[in-house]
């Protein structure tokens, strides 16, 4: 940046409270949640909602369990004004949930707001006038005065109004628009004159809610606004503090945080916070973020792919792929030291029972918003042997041996590294399965017999011999041997006849669970007279056949 433009911009002032509490709060319960989707989300779409996608989104909302869903301006907009007697004359407000409607301190909006809401069960009329330096100089023209007197007469004009519709419990609400640019005494002198004419209680308080309309200083600097105000209001046990954060310097979660710390009792937000220029605060970040502490955020994003297609439908906005929670690529790993300590992790997780959520770079269990695992890690150049044998277990049941991890990694990190680009899950077990299992050249198992067997266990002896034919490079070799059991005696039948001396290092086997036939996969390492060792693998409904076709699979290996 040029550093004379800098000259352009002031430091907004900080506020005097060197006392401060909210630095040792914890937040340890959720807010009284509202939902602004339908009002703030609406007015910042370049295509605002239809009545239907209205509906959708007001249904998505309810079942998300929003007790509070401001569902427009209606004064301003007849589609709103229509949307919000819909649902009433429909009946389509659950009982427990309020509908919220704006309106500005001005007569005839007022009136008609109230004409939209009647007949309706429970309403929080929404009133509200801008207080801050700026707008009071440049947009209004109006003092500090005329400004108290317009809130005021508005809020009379609330009270008056609603008491032609004895039918519908109310509650109101005032915001100070551009809270976070008004003087903070101004601000409350505002605020109270307008409960002064309220006269809320204990009982039935007032919401006063105190919007960062424009997002201008660090959070806690928020914070110190909202404690200073609390402390300083004269009838704090009337009202309900509510933050209206927005996100114009990105910190709008950390601002609601740091206000709920510093006492508010209520948020306003939207779904991954689309509002106004760079949006409202996102109030699902804000319910997991609580949720991953252990707190119950009492809003339900266990169908976080159902949220985001309505979203995505209703307001044409993609959720971004880093979208924290929600985002396609937010569980997934593409870093092998990532995918390891994930990989680890996630077991250690299983043997505990799965008791506490502990998994390296996973700071919640995908399931728990209805992500599955198939994507937590996925398969590119910067992967490593972990991640690969992470995809073969978690998608296909097959849990390669430890000491087998680099022999298959390397063969994958091959190919992301000859095609430059991301390997699905079905593209690495296809490898898997041309590397060992699909593997007949030069060996190939025709049949397998095992003649006889015993075991003696005085002796704790056992004693097999079998026979095989081998296609080896096509022409058939029968063999027999015997062993101290079936596949010491097929060893040594291969070494005598077909392939000379090696030596068997290890052996693995375990059921494969996917599927409907069960299945026995067995891996096997040699060591052949050079020195050099060779994994392979087979898969058979019969275990021993298994670990003949894994031997084979070894075998051709170390020929290829
Ligand atoms: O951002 C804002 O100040 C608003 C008010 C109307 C509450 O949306
Ligand atoms: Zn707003």
């Amino acid at each position: 940046m040029n550093p004379e433009l800098t000259r352009k911009y002031s430091a907004y002032p900080q506020v005097k409270l060197p006392d401060r509490n909210w630095p040792n709060v914890k937040i340890d319960k959720a807010p009284f949640w509202c939902s602004v989707d339908l009002r703030d989300g609406n007015q910042a779409l370049i295509q605002p909602m239809s009545m239907a996608k209205k509906l959708e989104m007001f249904d998505l909302l309810v079942e998300l369990g929003f007790k509070e869903i401001e569902t427009g301006f209606p004064s301003a907009s007849q589609v709103e004004f229509e949307f919000t007697r819909k649902l009433i004359e429909d009946e389509l407000i659950p009982e427990g949930v309020s509908i919220q409607v704006l309106t500005q301190a001005r007569e005839h909006l007022i009136k008609r707001t109230f004409e939209s809401i009647k007949g309706a069960g429970e309403v929080i009329i929404h009133l509200y006038n801008s207080t801050s330096t700026l707008q009071r100089d440049v947009v209004f023209q109006m003092s500090k005065q005329e400004i108290i007197d317009l809130a005021v007469k508005g809020a009379e004009m609330v009270l008056q109004e609603a008491a032609n519709y004895p039918e519908t419990k109310f509650q109101f609400q005032y915001s100070p628009e551009s809270f976070t640019g008004t003087e903070l005494d101004y601000a409350l002198e505002v605020c109270e004159a307008v409960m002064g004419v309220w006269k809320p209680s204990p009982e039935h308080k007032a919401i006063i809610n105190l919007p960062a309309t424009v997002e201008m200083a660090t959070p806690n600097i928020y914070a110190d606004q909202i404690e200073w105000f609390c402390r300083n209001m004269k009838k704090r046990e009337a009202a309900i503090i509510s933050v209206h954060t927005h996100n114009d310097r990105g910190c709008a979660v950390a601002a609601t945080e740091l206000a709920l710390m510093a006492g508010a009792d209520r948020v306003e937000g939207t779904l991954f916070g689309n509002g106004e220029r760079t949006g409202n605060v996102d109030i699902i970040t804000l319910a997991l973020n609580m949720f991953t502490q252990g707190v119950d955020p009492g809003l339900n994003f266990q169908n976080i792919g159902h949220v985001i297609d309505v979203y995505e439908r209703v307001n044409r906005i993609p959720v971004h792929i880093r979208h924290p929670y929600a985002g396609e690529l937010v569980y997934t790993a593409f870093s092998g030291s990532h995918q390891d300590a994930i990989n680890k992790g996630m077991s250690e997780y299983e043997v505990n029972g799965g008791r506490l959520w502990a998994v390296p770079y996973l700071p919640i269990d995908p399931t728990d918003v209805g992500r599955n695992f198939e994507s937590i890690i996925r398969i590119n150049s910067q992967s490593g042997k972990g991640g690969v044998a992470y995809i073969l277990d978690h998608e296909y049941g097959i849990k390669m041996p430890k000491d087998m991890h680099p022999d298959f990694g390397e063969l994958i990190q091959k190919i992301t590294d000859r095609d430059g680009r991301e390997l699905k899950p079905e593209e690495i077990y296809k490898a898997f399965d041309d590397t060992y299992l699909d593997s007949h050249h030069p060996y190939d198992l025709h049949s397998f017999h095992v003649i006889k067997r015993h075991s003696d266990k005085q002796e704790k002896k056992s004693f097999a011999q079998i026979e095989a034919v081998i296609g080896v490079d096509g022409d058939d070799q029968e063999i027999s041997a015997s062993g101290n059991g079936p596949l010491d005696a097929f060893s040594t039948a291969l070494k005598e006849n077909i392939t000379g001396d090696f030596r068997l290092l290890s052996y693995h086997e375990h059921a494969i669970n996917t599927g409907s036939s069960a299945r026995a996969i067995a891996y096997i390492q040699v060591r052949k007279a050079d020195g050099n060792t060779f994994w392979g693998a087979g898969v058979d409904t019969d275990i021993i056949i298994a670990s003949v076709k894994a031997l084979l699979s070894s075998l051709n290996r170390s020929v290829s």
